[in-house]
């Protein structure tokens, strides 16, 4: 058994979080030839940060040594995480044909097969959550999971922001209507990855609002950089389209206030995301160093 350590802890934990995921989908769908598995599996364990699970773990170790019983919240975060993905590369939304490295759903497949794989993997996530998160936690609080899980991922929080991210472009969006749009579409799920373990655990209320006002900042950071490295990066390292929001206009920080605006707002969340884990009761180690990891990112 490996020693985890706060330096290991993000390699040893993605490992573990890839083992689960194809651990899962062997078990549950173990006819491996099925069309709709095959393509769920393609994107779902393809090559990501896996940024949110590891979230998850990380909070969870704010209070625990065996991670285990977080494993399937981690899990259905991620399957989440990948349908938006799946369906944000959609010719009816962002037009993308890379994705991890590879070529996206719908160009490995087809359209319908990359929609359905994107339905598919945000069913499993509720699947995961009252079979496999059940078996850990008291029903009560597997209820709340789920009632803040569907309200953060939809109108409310992914959805209702790729929403505006359709409608707007970089002429029409104001800033104040941006970091709402940030804090939807890309902050209510990493928001989830640190309150829910949080409620889970049964954080005291002081706790909970500090760990729910950092969330916030890094949502907001982590993409703020993403529309920064999409000026900046290349495909190979990104392993993704870049220059996409300039083609597509789509309003960003960069497209709103220039690169240096954008460094600034950035600078801005990373400061106020540290400042409000400082405030809590916890050692809280391992998240200031996942915020120097995402910190200096490059894809
Ligand atoms: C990309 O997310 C989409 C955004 C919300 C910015 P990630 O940068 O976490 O992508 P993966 O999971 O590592 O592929
Ligand atoms: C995506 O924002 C947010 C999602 C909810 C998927 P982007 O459209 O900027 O993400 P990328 O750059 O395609 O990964
Ligand atoms: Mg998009
Ligand atoms: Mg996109
Ligand atoms: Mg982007």
């Amino acid at each position: 058994m490996t020693l985890v350590t706060t330096k290991n802890f993000y390699t040893h934990y993605q490992v573990e979080i890839d083992q689960y995921l194809d651990t899962w989908f062997r078990h549950n769908y173990s006819d491996s030839r099925d069309h709709l598995n095959d393509a769920m599996r393609y994107s779902l364990l393809s090559k990501s940060k896996r940024v949110r699970p590891l979230l998850v773990l990380a909070t969870a170790s704010l209070q625990n040594k065996d991670l285990t019983p977080f494993y399937p919240l981690a899990a259905a975060i991620e399957c989440i995480h990948t349908y938006s993905l799946i369906h944000d590369d959609l010719p009816a939304m962002d037009d993308d044909d890379l994705r991890r490295g590879q070529p996206t759903s719908h160009i490995k497949y087809d359209e319908a097969t990359a929609i359905l794989a994107g339905d598919c993997l945000n069913t499993i996530a509720y699947q995961l959550i009252s079979d496999d998160l059940a078996q850990h936690f008291d029903s009560e609080k597997i209820v709340a999971v789920i009632q803040q899980m569907s309200r953060l991922t939809g109108q409310q929080g992914l959805i209702g922001g790729q929403m505006i991210d359709i409608q707007a472009s970089s002429k029409t969006l104001s800033l104040e209507k941006l970091r709402l749009m940030h804090s939807l579409k890309t902050g209510a799920l990493i928001t989830l990855s640190i309150t829910l373990p949080s409620l889970l655990i049964g954080f005291s209320t002081h706790d909970h609002l500090l760990l729910e006002q950092f969330s916030k900042h890094v949502g907001i950071m982590f993409q703020i950089q993403d529309d920064i490295l999409d000026y900046t990066s290349s495909a190979d390292v990104l392993g993704k389209t870049p220059q996409k929001d300039v083609s597509q206009d789509k309003g960003t920080y960069v497209s709103i206030l220039g690169m240096d605006g954008a460094k600034d707002a950035l600078a801005e969340e990373i400061k106020q995301a540290r400042s409000s884990i400082e405030k809590t009761s916890l050692d809280t180690t391992v998240l200031s160093d996942f915020v120097d990891i995402l910190e200096k990112r490059t894809y």
